[in-house]
């Protein structure tokens, strides 16, 4: 026990983090060139606004949230996501006085207790984008541009945008009557959940997980065949978006998507690679949360990407990680005098930005030169009182195996040039 970590989580090692690394800088880069903020929320929130975000009829809040009472008796729950804890900052931080669209992502760890498999983990990571107070078909256009343009920048390929509408409160009020209607009959073949469902939110029996209720709805109604004007307008106007934008897409009928907050578009990103979870990431928009967990009413649309299953997906493509974490220079040393030059050295170097490393171990030289070997260094150079003395020294390019006699003065310079 005491040293396994718990099921579902795992430790990203020093080995795998530069792919970690890489990849939250070109999200970085690509939400910064769209004019996206990055926002930092608790891992943990009171239960209640999971509870009414999320939505108390779905899997998530049934059964998969880390709740517990903290010391002081309150309802904790680890974040299951993030767009509830984003909204309740927008709300808290008063962002709706500011310009609109406040534009929003993050990168966050989030906990939901599922069955553990490839892809899907108990602790895992997301990124994810918000953006709220813009009410038209555009801002669902460029938050999804904002994958695409991720995909193509990490040379993924082959991921396939599937897009639906469930429509507002107006469409979905028509529509329930007609599912209901269609359930009816095959009501008591149906799972407990699902005959809950039928009576609080009849949408979420779509999105039940058992095959023998997937085999009694596969020719329901679906909510896209029934959409008010508003809805229909809506939905045309984000696939005339995406084909202006050259963004591929299949209109999918089946997604309702796992959390009640959604309205009008959502969407996902699947690939057939990730095993069984092919959902790398999923979205929507979400007209009705703000007023939901308390705000004023504003439209709201943003989505998540499950990191593990980027990297999955990543891998399968065999897409190769440029890892940037080779030390520099090794400054090998003979004799105590040598050492202390060596530690002056490494320091002016690290100082300037260049990455340095000296035994710390009592290694000999030859060891030394083992130990920088494994560590993968650039180049070597080597000291011992007559290379102090005469302020000369040998700079090994340890990639090529060319050695120079250079002056010790000149070998930041040297470094700093490449050469
Ligand atoms: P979600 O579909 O529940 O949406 O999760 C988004 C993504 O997180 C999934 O597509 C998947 O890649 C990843 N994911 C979910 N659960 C797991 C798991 N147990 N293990 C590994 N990866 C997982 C949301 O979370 C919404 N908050 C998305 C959103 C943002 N909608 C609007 N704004």
């Amino acid at each position: 026990m005491l040293t396994k970590a718990p099921k579902g989580t795992k430790d990203i090692l020093p080995s795998e983090v530069y792919k970690w690394q890489y990849i939250e800088s070109i999200i970085a880069d690509v939400c910064r060139s769209f004019g996206y903020k990055e926002i930092r929320i608790p891992v943990f929130e009171h239960t209640e606004l999971f509870q009414r975000g999320v939505g108390d009829t779905t899997d998530i809040v049934q059964k998969e949230m880390y709740t517990f009472l903290d010391k002081g008796g309150r309802s904790i729950t680890l974040r299951p996501e993030g767009t509830a804890g984003v909204v309740r900052s927008y709300i808290e931080h008063g962002m709706s006085s500011l310009p609109q669209p406040i534009k929003l992502y993050y990168n966050i760890t989030a906990y939901r207790h599922e069955n553990v498999q490839k892809g899907r983990y108990r602790e895992f990571h997301q990124f994810g984008v918000e953006a709220f107070g813009a009410k038209g078909p555009s801002i669902d256009v460029e938050v999804i541009s904002i994958l695409d343009l991720l995909f193509k920048k990490l040379g993924i390929k082959g991921v396939e945008l599937n897009i639906n509408s469930i429509g507002c409160p107006v469409c979905r009020r028509e529509y329930n009557i007609k599912l209901k209607e269609f359930v009816k009959p095959v009501i008591e073949h149906l799972c407990e959940n699902c005959k809950t469902r039928y009576e609080r939110n009849p949408l979420r029996i779509l999105d039940c997980k058992e095959d023998k209720c997937k085999s009694y709805l596969k020719d329901a109604p679906a909510l896209i065949d029934n959409l008010c004007d508003e809805c229909t307008e809506h939905f045309e106007g984000l696939k005339a978006g995406l084909d202006n934008l050259g963004i591929e897409y299949k209109v999918e009928k089946n997604i309702v998507r796992g959390l009640d907050y959604y309205t009008k578009t959502v969407f996902e990103f699947v690939s057939k690679n990730v095993g069984t979870q092919g959902t790398i990431c999923g979205g929507g928009r979400y007209d009705g949360l703000i007023e939901t967990c308390g705000g004023t009413p504003t439209p709201g649309i943003g989505f998540a990407l499950g990191m593990e299953r980027l990297l999955l997906e990543m891998e399968s493509q065999g897409i190769a990680i440029p890892n940037d974490e080779d030390i520099e220079i090794y400054v090998a040393t003979i004799g105590e005098k040598a050492d202390r030059y060596a530690s002056k050295l490494v320091y002016r170097l690290r100082s300037e930005g260049i990455s340095a490393e000296k035994d710390l171990m009592g290694r000999s030289l030859k060891a030394q030169m083992k130990h920088a070997d494994k560590l993968g260094v650039k180049y070597v150079v080597v000291l011992g009182d007559d290379e102090i003395d005469s302020n000369r020294t040998v700079l090994k390019n340890m990639k090529t195996g060319q050695q120079k006699d250079v002056s010790l003065d000149s070998i930041l310079d040297r470094l700093r040039r490449k050469e």
